[in-house]
């Protein structure tokens, strides 16, 4: 049988920077660093993590999935590795929000030479508790019923800054407009998934790889403190906090977003 195909975004010639998004979002929340990093010589690359209803545009390329659901940040960080492979990149910047970080953990984990630096937004190296697997199986049975309608109900007031929610109707349809087109097998399967993630805090004296960790301050789902925590179990790490940012902070504020991204990574040299 064929193996099923996922959409990503691969713009920009350099060093390469892999775009993790966050749950229940694809590729496109990273349309400003894209567009950005592309035209500061990097090569921005952003698969949907999690399968969508409808294709987003006709310009997106596609990769073979080895996995056909995807279900676990294991599987979905081996299908990075895997699209890498595809693109002949053997190092690359792994940036993940959220979700994305839980796969970039995993990917640092299972692939640690493969990262020449990580970038983790909205994170949280705890595993999950008992209460959260529990409210993660009710969201993944209530969405197979209902769809994605009550998760952007309920999610959109906690994933953008109070600012943004007032003054910037774009962004907010654009968030609204994800987690519609967010498929609900899919949806399912990542809060599964996320209910099964490994617990990370060991693991953080082990990365090597220069990190930098961005919070929003006004982030209602990943605090300032899961950041706090992270930095102090990884060495080699620099904390940011972005003011009038969310959860979905590269949406909130993007210029504050690149500039640090930017300016932790270095301007590439001219080739
Ligand atoms: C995300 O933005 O990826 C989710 O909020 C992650 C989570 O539910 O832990």
């Amino acid at each position: 049988m064929p193996l099923p195909h996922r959409s990503y975004d691969d713009e920009g010639a350099g060093p390469a920077v892999i775009l993790l998004h966050g749950y229940p979002f694809n590729r496109s929340m990273w349309r400003e660093q894209i567009d950005f990093l592309s035209a500061h010589g990097f090569r921005a690359i952003a698969p949907d993590l999690v399968a969508q209803t409808s294709v987003c545009d006709s310009s997106a390329r596609n990769h073979r999935l080895k996995s056909m659901l995807l279900p676990t940040m294991k599987e979905m960080a081996q299908d990075v590795a895997a699209l890498m492979d595809e693109l002949r990149i053997e190092q690359a910047v792994i940036c993940g929000l959220s979700m994305g970080a839980y796969v970039a953990f995993e990917f640092v984990y299972l692939f640690p030479s493969r990262v020449g630096t990580l970038v983790l937004a909205g994170a949280r190296a705890q595993g999950p508790d008992e209460d959260e697997k529990q409210s993660r199986e009710q969201q993944a049975r209530r969405i197979l019923t209902e769809g994605m309608a009550f998760v952007a109900g309920a999610m959109l007031p906690r994933l953008l800054a109070p600012r943004t929610l007032a003054e910037k109707p774009t962004v907010v349809s654009r968030v609204r407009e994800m987690i519609l087109r967010t498929d609900p097998q899919g949806a399912a399967a990542a809060q599964r998934g996320m209910a099964a993630r490994r617990d990370h805090s060991d693991d953080l004296a082990d990365i090597d790889a220069p990190t930098l960790i961005i919070a929003g301050r006004e982030d209602a789902i990943r605090k300032p403190e899961d950041a706090e925590f992270i930095r102090l179990g990884l060495r080699n790490s620099h904390l940011e906090i972005i003011d009038d940012a969310g959860h979905l902070m590269n949406m909130d504020q993007p210029e504050a977003f690149n500039r640090l991204l930017l300016s932790f990574m270095g301007e590439p040299d001219p080739a």
